[in-house]
């Protein structure tokens, strides 16, 4: 065996060469027959890298299956590579010489490991989902990191129980460094660009000349904090989906980590249908029952909570914008106080005979309002009859003879946001006919309080959004019996916190 030819191995890597040179293929010591069995795997991986770079594209389940090992064999090379010089200098010392012949030994393995777990480094990043800068630097750090061991190998050679070859010592001191650097970029690939420093205590940031929090660092690529994506949307795609779909890893060349990169969707196309949360494949992925197969985020991780699943709605339905400001949309749902409406992003079971059958008086009329006002109106969920409108969508080109023509709904619609439209007070009896709302929002409208106090028969309303419109504190007094009114928000409009109200009002009151 190599490790037991110490007259060769004083003599150095030169005369290893010297040997292949001059001696026939049966005379080669075990020492050369390993450094060049070794070495043409080492010569074959820049090939491979070359010729087969991981491009993110899916491939046969094969590569798939090895390539999952990666992670397993790693370790062994970088244990061994960081303990060759401890081994070097322990047996030096008068405590541990005997472990000095094993230092050569040791070498040997390490460039072995390396050799197998840059190869499956490759099985794993041409199976599918990593490509660019980290994974391409990652991989040439594991190709260089086989071929700095085997040269440190060789190097060892040069030493000798009393002598510690400064080219060896250096050889094996910049091996240590290229893993350890290898091993950051294959942490960033695995975990995220700053996974070493996402968790770090406050008060030491600043030393590294990192900003306080990681949010602020977010929120600045995309947008500012002032935009609704920055504050509400990224965080739940940093928090949830980043891990299998950020910048190296991005599991069907989907990247969730900037407004631009959910926008650009994955290899099948556009995962964000703007307006339509239902026809959007990333919402419908979200509120799959989280048993099933296709549910993100996948393998098992926590699903999303009903409230950044509604946040995600809200945000596809009024456009999927990347600029909207998030102090634009009011009545967001929060962990403190959830409006019902979240709990109902539901993944119940249901009958669809049942839902079929409701549904099939409404569907000739329904079909056609779709078709008049696109992506505005749909049901509320794949397990229910009830409607949802989305007039804000349309803007000003909504009026009050449109909200007319949706009168052969009224009683199936249960939320419906008209903010920004150009509905008037003379829509007041159209609203007072959809008796199952439970949110109305009609912020940046004209309506005046004589279609707040319309109002009063709507017994199942929860929400309320006034939000600049010339509402009064007189319009107050009609809504405050409504049973289940929860949230009255009147923020600019004339009603101040010093208006005359009830208690209870003052409860629901929003500023
Ligand atoms: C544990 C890894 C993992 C996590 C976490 C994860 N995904 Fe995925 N995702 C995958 C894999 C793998 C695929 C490709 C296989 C498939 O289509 O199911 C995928 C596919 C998708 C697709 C389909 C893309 C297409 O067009 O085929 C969407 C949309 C998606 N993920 C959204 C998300 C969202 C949103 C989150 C966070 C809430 C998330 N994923 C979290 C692994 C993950």
């Amino acid at each position: 065996m190599f490790w037991h030819d110490h007259v060769r191995l004083r003599r150095g890597w030169l005369s290893v060469f010297h040997e292949f040179m001059t001696l026939s293929v049966h005379n080669f010591s075990s020492r050369v027959w390993f450094g060049l069995l070794t070495l043409a795997p080492i010569l074959i991986l820049p090939v491979l890298v070359l010729l087969a770079p991981p491009d993110g594209n899916e491939r046969a389940q094969l590569l798939q299956f090895f390539g999952r090992f990666h992670v397993l064999a790693i370790h062994l090379p970088i244990a061994l590579l960081a303990m060759a010089p401890v081994l070097e200098l322990a047996g030096r010392s008068r405590h541990f010489p005997y472990l000095l012949p094993s230092a050569g030994f040791l070498l040997g393995v390490a460039t072995c490991g390396a050799i197998v777990a840059a190869v499956l480094g490759w099985c794993l990043a041409r199976s599918g989902g990593y490509s660019g800068p980290l994974v391409t630097q990652h991989m040439w750090g594991g190709v260089a990191v086989a071929f700095a061991a085997w040269l440190c190998w060789v190097f060892r050679a040069r030493s000798s129980e009393s002598h510690l070859d400064p080219v060896y010592a250096i050889a094996l001191l910049a091996t240590v460094g290229l893993v350890s650097f290898t091993g950051y970029r294959g942490g960033q690939v695995s975990q995220g660009e700053n996974h070493l420093t996402e968790h770090m205590p406050a008060q030491l940031r600043p030393l590294l000349g990192l900003p306080a929090s990681e949010i602020s660092e977010t929120i600045s690529s995309n947008g500012g904090p002032a935009t609704f994506y920055a504050a509400h949307i990224q965080p739940v795609f940093t928090g949830h989906c980043v891990g299998c779909h950020g910048r190296a890893k991005h599991r069907a060349n989907l990247r969730l980590y900037s407004y631009n990169a959910v926008m650009r969707g994955s290899k099948h196309g556009p995962v964000i249908k703007a307006g339509d949360p239902k026809g959007s494949k990333l919402f419908h992925r979200v509120t799959l029952p989280p048993t099933d197969d296709d549910f993100m985020p996948a393998q098992n991780k926590p699903p999303l909570s009903p409230n950044e699943v509604k946040l995600i709605e809200l945000w596809i339905s009024a456009g999927a914008s990347g600029t909207q400001l998030a102090d634009s949309v009011k009545d967001l749902p929060s962990d403190a106080a959830p409006l019902t409406a979240v709990a109902e992003v539901n993944f119940e079971q249901f009958d669809p005979v049942a839902i079929a059958k409701q549904r099939a008086g409404l569907a000739l009329i329904v079909a056609q309002l779709q078709q008049r006002f696109p992506g505005a109106l749909d049901y509320e969920s794949r397990g229910s009859a009830d409607l949802v409108i989305n007039a804000c969508l349309l803007g000003s080109k909504f009026g009050d003879n449109d909200l007319a023509a949706l009168a052969p709904l009224s009683e199936h619609i249960v939320v419906a946001d008209f903010s920004g439209t150009a509905i008037t007070s003379s829509s007041s009896s159209a609203l007072s006919a959809m008796k199952r709302l439970r949110s109305l929002r009609l912020m940046h409208t004209k309506i005046t309080d004589a279609t707040v106090q319309a109002l009063a028969p709507l017994s199942q309303l929860e929400s309320l959004n006034l939000f600049d419109t010339p509402a009064t504190p007189a319009a107050l007094t009609a809504i405050g019996h409504l049973p289940k009114l929860r949230h009255l928000y009147v923020h600019e409009t004339k009603i101040s916190p010093d208006a005359p109200m009830s208690e209870a009002m003052k409860e629901k009151i929003i500023f």
